[in-house]
């Protein structure tokens, strides 16, 4: 495995980005920036060898702070997902935060970790990258120490390992931001993707799109995902949720702890498949459903349902449901989470 280095251009207020490329011996490679900690690019073979880059992404800085909205490839934090009404309590005390989607605060805030610059250094084959984030931050209680380590395995394994400490009982929720199209970044709509997902409930939507609070089978909805499914086969379901989510924008609540294989998407032209293994408690699907027209990679046009972001995380709003499996961190306790993508083909 290596990893190398090379300047990036630059930030519109000039700060120099540096892109690191972690590549496998037979050329596959993944792509981190050191801003906003940034998969930028997923290049592995499909079914005749060839190289694809499955990862939507952008060539240059500016790109990616004009248009965050869309967090390609971003590695979300402080807190991941919706928390409703921007607010939680935390032992008796409100905690007021960004409502940068009104009324909800999402993906962090109006600038979270995935517009920031983060140190970086090479430690044997992983590029590991930090930040300090203060405390306030976005309206967050407690400093957080932040690392999230980016490795790539000669089988086109890429590893993600988060780990955070803060030093007053705070909210984290770390994930990948990543959207996938395996039929090349640029190759449309993803809706003959097959996407199977091991979860016998998800976190129903309500109308503002935060979790109802009820965790609802799967059963006998296009949410059963237990055997694979085409992506279009639950758009074009016609359920009230999917209405609701504009197509997938749902968290499955998955089965079982520790790191195992949550979800296997496959694209049935290339021949790529991509099989999610995490630690999180959750899967949310966001099939691109409001993701503008726009120009990515190489003249790349994305835009709604041609990519799908597969976000291993702790559940939306967990903070504001005690029901839910907890995204507190209490002061000194350290946070550790794994999501790893692994690339095969047929
Ligand atoms: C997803 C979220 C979507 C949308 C998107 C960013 O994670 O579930 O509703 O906000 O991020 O555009």
């Amino acid at each position: 495995m290596s990893v190398t280095a090379r300047p990036w251009g630059a930030t519109r207020e000039g700060t120099p980005v540096t892109l690191f490329r972690l590549e496998a011996p037979d050329g596959a490679y993944v792509q981190v920036l050191d801003y906003g900690a940034i998969l930028q690019a997923a290049a592995v073979p499909d079914r005749t060898g060839r190289l694809r880059d499955v990862c939507l992404g952008f060539d240059t800085p500016a790109e990616y702070q004009e248009k965050h909205d869309g967090y390609l490839g971003a590695l979300v934090g402080r807190c991941a997902n919706r928390i409703r009404g921007a607010r939680f309590q935390l032992d008796g005390r409100p905690w007021p935060l960004a409502a940068n989607q009104p009324p909800n605060h999402l993906h962090g805030g109006v600038r979270g970790f995935d517009q920031y610059l983060w140190d970086h250094r090479v430690q044997d084959d992983a590029l590991v990258l930090t930040r300090r984030s203060p405390a306030g931050e976005e309206g967050y209680p407690g400093a957080l120490q932040t690392e999230a380590q980016y490795t790539f395995t000669p089988d086109h394994v890429l590893r993600l390992t988060l780990r955070a400490v803060s030093d007053a009982d705070t909210v984290v929720n770390l994930t990948s931001h990543a959207y996938w199209n395996l039929n090349g970044h640029g190759g449309g709509d993803v809706g003959e993707h097959t996407l199977s997902i091991d979860a016998i409930a998800y976190t129903e939507l309500a109308a503002d799109n935060c979790p109802t609070g009820t965790l609802a089978s799967v059963v006998g909805t296009p949410f059963d995902l237990r055997i694979p499914r085409a992506l279009s086969a639950g758009w074009d379901a016609g359920h009230p949720q999917i209405r609701q989510g504009g197509g997938y924008d749902h968290n499955w609540a998955l089965r079982g702890r520790g790191l195992r294989e949550a979800a296997v998407l496959h694209a049935p032209e290339s021949g790529i498949t991509l099989t999610l293994s995490t630690t999180q408690p959750g899967l949310q699907v966001y099939t691109a459903n409001f993701l503008p027209e726009m120009t990515g990679k190489g003249r790349a046009a994305y835009g709604r349902r041609r990519g799908v972001a597969l976000e291993a995380q702790g559940f939306p709003n967990a903070v504001n449901q005690p029901e839910f499996p907890s995204t507190v961190l209490r002061a000194g306790e350290p946070y550790h989470q794994e999501i790893a993508f692994a690339f095969t083909h047929d």
